[in-house]
């Protein structure tokens, strides 16, 4: 049994959760930047981390979640500015998994991550983006332990799936 833990990151939040899920799996296992998986065989199950952007993933995963191939197992977490377990992080989440039609979805998980302020101030003059700017202004203390234990939970949970 092999498992990926593939992420991207632009300020360090989803890499950090990334690197606390790939802790908590103990079968055979590679970490790697979605830019560096050249090859997608051999892995039973593939968890694929991104930063929320503008309600969805970034523009330049879209080709990743789309290439993913038919029947692979995948387990999708994200970072986000605005509340956990909210509307907003959901309907991203929904939009990846829309993205990866021919992948088999095992789980998603989603946890806060801070948003420069100076990126956050910009952002909220736009009315697409206010929503979650606005909350996203209590973020600045995530992901915390909190999160990167709940994380490595998700992870346990996702392997216990196909272990079983
Ligand atoms: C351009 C941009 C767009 C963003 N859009 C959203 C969004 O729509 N919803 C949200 O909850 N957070 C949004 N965020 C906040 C990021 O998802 C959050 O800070 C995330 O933890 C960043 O992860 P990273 O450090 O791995 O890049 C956005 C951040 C940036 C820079």
């Amino acid at each position: 049994m092999k498992a990926l833990v593939t992420y991207y990151s632009e300020t360090g939040n989803t890499e950090k959760l990334a690197r606390a899920i790939y802790e908590a799996i103990h079968i055979e296992k590679t970490f790697l930047p979605v830019q560096d998986v050249k090859v997608f065989e051999g892995y039973d199950i593939i968890f694929v981390g991104f930063p929320v952007h503008a309600h969805s993933v970034p523009a330049k995963l879209i080709p990743f979640f789309r290439g993913l191939p038919n029947g692979q197992n995948i387990a999708l977490f994200c970072t986000h500015g605005s509340l956990r377990g909210g509307q907003l992080p959901k309907q991203a989440l929904e939009h990846a998994i829309g993205l990866a039609t021919r992948a088999k979805i095992l789980g998603t998980f989603g946890v806060r991550g801070k948003a420069d302020i100076k990126v956050i101030d910009a952002l909220m003059k736009q009315a697409e983006h206010r929503a979650w700017a606005e909350e996203a202004q209590g973020a600045h203390e995530h992901p915390n332990e909190m999160d990167l234990a709940d994380g490595r939970e998700f992870a346990r949970g996702v392997i216990a799936k196909i272990a079983g």
